[in-house]
């Protein structure tokens, strides 16, 4: 049930965009109704649209627990993937959602207002994990603490103090070496795993700003209703989704990649499958069976380097 504060949002929300659009109206009445919104409110979850993760992991195991991932959420406002990913992935890990709207990221998770369209992007993200990579460098090479002078010199004369400095030097060295190895390599990929739930932004209704200086709400087309549109303008997401994993994903990493059915998608599922060793069309349970909502969920990716240019012209 729904406190006397959330009932009287809703009715705010429905008086409000009731006016202003049908669609957004029967969004209003539609999550009032729908099971996983109502789980989604009681788990703390900041969409539904974390159950289809949940349900994408459950079933191929997406997320490691055995060590820690880099973790890219494409389209991740307002941050239920996130949330998800947090919760699977082992403690440590870095997850970084990237999207056109402002938004807060789940505690313990980083954001980017940013258009993955733009190559710029791509560079920033880069960017983004290569420091993430070099604190942890440098945790892994902490200074070694000396005890005390004087105990040293107790325990062996001076020949501890020295043999340890002469160590801390090597490692100086070692970790200089592997900081400058990151930062030159070319194909240097850092993600794990790539999330990809692009599309429309769902209406917010609460804690956000809309009325944004770039207006996304406007700028952005919205779901048409009409099939061949919505399908058409996913697939676009979906190949930048697919460049993007082509340019940061790691060798044997993991993409998830939501797209609407229609024509095209054989041909993406082509193109996936130059990229991954394996590529599963899934439909979660937590879709709207309505929805012509659907993911490919990308395992296995085969290189680092893999040729765009060849992907693209094969299929
Ligand atoms: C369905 S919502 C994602 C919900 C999110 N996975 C969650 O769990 O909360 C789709 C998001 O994709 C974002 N998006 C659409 N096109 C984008 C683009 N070119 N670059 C970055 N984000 C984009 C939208 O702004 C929107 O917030």
């Amino acid at each position: 049930m729904y406190t006397q504060t959330e009932s009287k949002l809703f009715s705010w929300l429905t008086r409000r965009y009731s006016k202003k659009s049908g669609s957004s109206h029967r969004w209003i009445q539609r999550q009032r109704t729908d099971l996983y919104t109502r789980d989604a409110r009681h788990y703390d979850y900041k969409s539904r649209a974390a159950f289809k993760l949940l349900q994408i992991d459950e079933k191929f195991g997406i997320f490691s627990q055995n060590r820690t991932s880099n973790i890219l959420d494409l389209g991740a406002a307002p941050g239920a993937w996130s949330q998800v990913a947090l919760e699977r992935c082992r403690k440590g890990s870095n997850i970084l959602g990237v999207d056109l709207l402002v938004y807060q990221p789940p505690n313990g998770s980083s954001s980017m207002q940013a258009n993955i369209l733009s190559k710029k992007t791509h560079e920033s993200i880069k960017e983004h994990f290569k420091v993430v990579e070099m604190e942890k460098l440098k945790q892994k090479f902490q200074p070694i603490e000396v005890i005390s002078n004087q105990m040293a010199f107790e325990i062996q004369g001076t020949s501890v103090i020295d043999s340890e400095s002469e160590l801390s030097k090597l490692e100086k060295v070692e970790r200089e070496h592997s900081l400058r190895k990151l930062c030159n390599d070319e194909l240097y990929r850092p993600v794990d795993v790539i999330l990809s739930d692009m599309y429309v932004p769902f209406p917010q209704i609460g804690g956000f700003a809309n009325q944004t200086t770039n207006m996304p709400y406007i700028r952005m087309a919205n779901t048409s209703g009409l099939s061949f549109r919505d399908h058409a303008m996913s697939m676009d997401l979906c190949d930048a989704a697919l460049v993007t994993s082509i340019d940061l994903l790691k060798k044997g990493g993991s993409s998830v990649i939501k797209f609407f059915t229609g024509q095209d998608d054989k041909s993406l599922q082509k193109r996936l499958s130059l990229v991954f060793r394996k590529v599963i069309r899934f439909k979660p349970k937590a879709c709207r069976p309505e929805s012509k909502e659907c993911y490919f969920v990308c395992l296995d990716k085969i290189d680092n380097f893999i040729d765009k240019k060849q992907v693209f012209r094969a299929a």
